[in-house]
């Protein structure tokens, strides 16, 4: 099984947005996926509701959202279906990293959505330095990519964003438009992948790179395995 967390400090960024979106992209490949929610609102379980009154691919989901931050690792591992193959993580806004640490022995990819404004991209750059630091992600062996989202990719505060990630020589790995088609599948539940209109292309293979970028290395790590 493939964990991958979603998180940042920032509401309103487009973590269950994207939370919900690498689900059904993941469900709609085929592969069995569980979707975790620790934000009380519950917006990705109530999405995943929503898709349970439609035809596509199902998704297991799991309300994590009344376990405290702390001591979570091993009851969650225990909730997911034994032939999970991705496992996708949402969270709430104002978690510290601190309070993930956990959460960080057990995943493999963390994806951090930033939206392109100066105020975001601040708060974002404190997050993932405390991730490096205090996450200590890299000495763990996960994974950390940026989602840029809504993204104007010429702004100004866009390109201090990147000039900060490559300083750390962390990848953007996505960038997602700002598009009603996101609102559309949100109310549909299902994702942007799988609404029926031409008006998607742009988006599916945004979403492409962002899956290739995460398959990339849970097919390395399967070879070894086999080697
Ligand atoms: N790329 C996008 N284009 C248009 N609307 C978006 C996009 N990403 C997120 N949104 C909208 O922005 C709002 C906040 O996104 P959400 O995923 O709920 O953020 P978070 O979970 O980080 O609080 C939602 O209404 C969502 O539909
Ligand atoms: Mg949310």
């Amino acid at each position: 099984m493939r964990r991958i967390l979603i998180t940042n400090a920032k509401g309103g960024c487009g973590k269950s947005t994207l939370a919900t979106n690498l689900a059904s992209a993941y469900a709609s490949k085929g592969y069995r996926t569980a979707l975790f929610d620790y934000d009380e609102q519950l917006s990705s379980l109530r999405w995943l509701r929503q898709r349970e009154k439609t035809n596509h691919p199902p998704i297991h989901g799991i309300n994590a959202s009344h376990n405290p931050a702390q001591n979570v690792t091993r009851s969650w591992l225990l909730r997911v279906p034994d032939n999970t193959e991705r496992a996708i993580i949402d969270t709430p806004a104002g978690l510290k990293v601190a309070d993930l640490l956990q959460q960080l022995q057990a995943v493999d990819d963390i994806l951090v959505p930033v939206l392109p404004s100066p105020i975001d991209i601040q708060t974002t750059a404190d997050f993932i330095r405390d991730l490096l630091l205090i996450g200590k992600v890299r000495e763990r062996g996960i994974r950390l990519g940026i989602v840029a989202n809504r993204v104007r990719i010429n702004t100004l505060s866009f390109r201090a964003l990147e000039r900060f990630l490559k300083s750390l020589d962390i990848p953007v790995i996505a960038r997602l438009r700002d598009t009603q088609n996101y609102t559309r599948a949100a109310e549909q539940g299902c994702g942007i992948q799988e609404i029926k209109s031409s008006s998607n292309k742009a988006d599916i293979l945004q979403w492409d790179a962002l899956t290739d970028w995460i398959e990339a290395e849970a097919t390395f790590q399967e070879q070894q395995k086999h080697a």
